[in-house]
């Protein structure tokens, strides 16, 4: 297989949920652009169209469906809506998420169900409804986006830490499942990454924030979405046929600080 090839994602089709703006949007536009058809994810379906509208503007594959994560049964709701149309999905990437940060003792159990309801109960329900369309691929890639404090907790965001050590748990468990069906899980860590997800509303913020957040790892910088896009490409492609179980982490050495 020639190095291309390897990381090739032509005539794949890939579910990315999350994927209207931040790390997911690059996922989107790195799989477009490697040959995946996309399927774009948003809470609201006009996002979810718009987005896919700018990846077809830009010579890929992709379509809009709503998917509101933090509903029981959404994730058989959405692949239910996509199986008229699709006979396998070869990538699922579950990118979703939200943050709420907040200390523990100003934490209400509403907030703590809500978190892990979008972060880690709809990621595992998605791949279960998921599950007969991967099946059907030859050689699925399942790729759960976690982050680095499930791997070193966090003060003042107890409970997102906790939903996303709690999915990168469930990854291997669910790589250890699947790999008789051909499957592959892994989970992806990035590091600090610019997105509406972290960085201040007020731009007078911006700076002193990134700056301080910059300090935290061995590259003293955060990283551009895309920089996590090429790497959950490089586990969703051919190059990784041999990766399961794994977390790759991506985070300009945060965690080897
Ligand atoms: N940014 C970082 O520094 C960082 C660090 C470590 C890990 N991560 C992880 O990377 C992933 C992407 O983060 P990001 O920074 O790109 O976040 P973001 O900019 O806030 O984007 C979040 C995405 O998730 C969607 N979303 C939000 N709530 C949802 C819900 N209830 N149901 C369905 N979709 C929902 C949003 O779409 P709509 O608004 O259109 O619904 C959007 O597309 C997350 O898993 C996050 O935990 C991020």
């Amino acid at each position: 297989m020639q190095i291309d090839e390897a990381f090739s994602l032509d005539g794949r089709v890939a579910l990315i949920t999350g994927s209207t703006r931040g790390i997911g949007a690059a996922i989107a536009q790195e799989f477009a652009e490697a040959g995946a058809e996309v399927i774009v994810t948003g809470r609201r379906q006009q996002d979810a169209d718009a987005a896919a509208e700018r990846l077809v503007a830009a010579g890929g594959q992709a379509r809009g469906i709503a998917y509101e994560a933090s509903q029981r049964g959404a994730g058989s709701a959405l692949i239910e809506a996509l199986s008229g149309r699709l006979s396998r999905l070869d990538i699922l990437v579950n990118n979703a998420a939200i943050l709420r940060p907040h200390r523990i003792e100003k934490l209400s159990e509403e907030e703590f169900d809500e978190i892990f309801a979008v972060n880690t109960r709809a990621a595992i329900f998605l791949c279960k409804a998921a599950l007969p369309l991967l099946r059907n691929s030859d050689g699925a890639s399942v790729v759960n986006i976690t982050a680095a404090c499930g791997h070193r907790p966090m003060a003042g965001i107890g409970a997102y830490c906790a939903s996303k050590a709690a999915l990168l748990n469930l990854s291997s468990t669910l790589a250890q499942e699947w790999a008789r069906d051909g499957i592959r899980v892994n989970a992806l860590t990035p590091g600090s990454v610019a997105t509406e997800m972290i960085l201040p509303k007020d731009p007078a913020q911006r700076e002193s924030f990134e700056r301080e957040m910059a300090e935290q790892n061995l590259m003293q910088r955060l990283a551009e979405p895309r920089e996590i896009a090429r790497a959950v490409r490089f586990l969703a492609s051919p190059a990784a046929s041999f990766v399961t179980g794994q977390t790759l982490v991506v985070d300009g050495g945060f965690l080897a600080c």
